[in-house]
């Protein structure tokens, strides 16, 4: 079976000991891990500026130990933008990247210092210039093939290359600062092509553009880790600097990333306890087995089964026999089933009140979580230090 890291380290046995002392579903938190994975892209990727995209995990223990570490923010909501100002954060490192946003939103932004908007349609701009006059503004594109991503992001965030340049010129007429171009490859993305696709589809939008453009977010699609092997964050990084030189080499232009999932991904796990198992009929050899974390707390992601995470079980040997099984989460709503077509190994002799681990579980789980679907209450999380 394919192991993620975190299944190598020593920490996992220590990850698992705190973990049986607290009841499940929770995620725990691996913050040192995240240390060494914003550390490492900063070094490897010292050609762009990194802003964390808070919403992957919005721990305030993240928060703060990124922000100490010097990392910048991309903030999604007014509760991020609250949450990242109260622990200390300068609205200058921030930066709200999304695109579907209230007049009233954009108020509050400007007012507490925010001046770096990204948009993609007439009537944002208009909003932006309306409630954050002068600020600067740059033009999410959308990258029509970038759907080869384990969960894309393609068709609801961006407009075509035509429509930015138009957003350009009604952007500089209503006196905001246009400054540049944002796209997102889609998360965990594991085709690295698509990156040269962006970068040269941004080159032609600065090449037509109606005032000189200077700035680049490449937005996130760094992988984790899950139940396949991925391109280490060295070839990512070298490959995507090799975009880079082909179009803008020399060029004055501040380029920024926005990783969530690469950074934080990795460093968490879901513990989980075995509600029960059971077969529909006697003569089925796959059993359904159904666990306190489901689609609705903690798993989501595992809509369309699109993100496959690996289970472990600590106290077992892994060449122990195992079988196909269908995995259920516990509430009473059909969709809540996370995987059916992918067949996950469990033991065959897994029964109910046994843990099981999901590994890199750190980003778009706790945060994903539902408030009180059937009375469940949301996952929580704890770090381990
Ligand atoms: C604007 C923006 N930036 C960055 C990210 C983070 O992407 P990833 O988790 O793939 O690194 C997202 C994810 O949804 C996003 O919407």
């Amino acid at each position: 079976m394919y192991r993620n890291k975190l299944a190598d380290r020593a920490q996992l046995k220590d990850i698992v000991r705190l973990s049986e002392t607290l009841p499940t579903p929770h995620i725990i938190i691996d913050l040192e891990m995240i240390r060494a994975n914003f550390l490492k892209m900063r070094s490897l990727c010292s050609y762009a500026d990194i802003y964390y995209a808070v919403k992957a995990c919005p721990l305030d223990e993240i928060v703060s130990m990124l922000y100490e570490e010097g990392s910048n923010f991309d903030i999604a909501s007014r509760y991020e933008l609250d949450r990242a100002l109260a622990l200390g954060v300068e609205p200058e490192r921030l930066l709200y990247g999304n695109t579907i946003k209230k007049a009233e939103d954009i108020a509050y932004f400007h007012e507490k210092g925010v001046r770096f908007f990204a948009t993609d349609c007439e009537n944002d701009v208009r909003k932006i210039a309306q409630n954050a006059p002068g600020s600067n503004v740059y033009f999410r594109v959308l990258l029509p093939h970038s759907d080869s991503a384990d969960w894309p992001l393609s068709r609801k965030f961006g407009c075509s290359a035509g429509m930015v340049l138009d957003l350009i010129s009604l952007a500089k007429e209503l006196k905001l600062n246009p400054i540049g171009v944002s796209f997102h490859v889609g998360s965990q993305q594991r085709n690295l092509e698509i990156w040269d696709q962006a970068l040269k589809a941004t080159r032609e939008i600065f090449d037509k553009s109606p005032v000189k453009l200077g700035f680049v977010d490449m937005g996130g699609g760094l992988p984790a880790q899950y139940n396949y092997p991925v391109e280490d964050l060295e070839t990512y990084a070298v490959t995507i600097k090799s975009y880079i030189d082909n179009y803008f080499k020399g060029q004055d232009i501040r380029f920024i990333m926005e990783p969530g999932r690469s950074l934080v991904g990795d460093s968490g796990v879901l513990a989980a306890t075995v509600v029960e198992t059971s077969k529909k009929d006697n003569a089925d050899n796959v059993r359904w087995v159904y666990i306190d974390a489901g689609k609705f707390n903690g798993m989501v992601e595992t809509i369309d089964e699109s993100i496959k995470y690996s289970a472990y079980f600590p106290s077992r040997d892994e060449n122990a026999p195992s079988g196909p099984v269908i995995l259920a989460g516990p509430t009473c709503d059909s969709m809540d089933i996370m995987y059916e077509n992918y067949k996950m190994q469990m033991p065959l002799d897994l029964k109910a009140g046994e843990r099981v681990y999901f590994l890199a579980a750190g980003a778009y789980t706790a945060s994903y979580a539902s408030v009180c679907f059937n009375g469940f209450p949301p996952i929580r999380t704890y770090i381990y230090r």
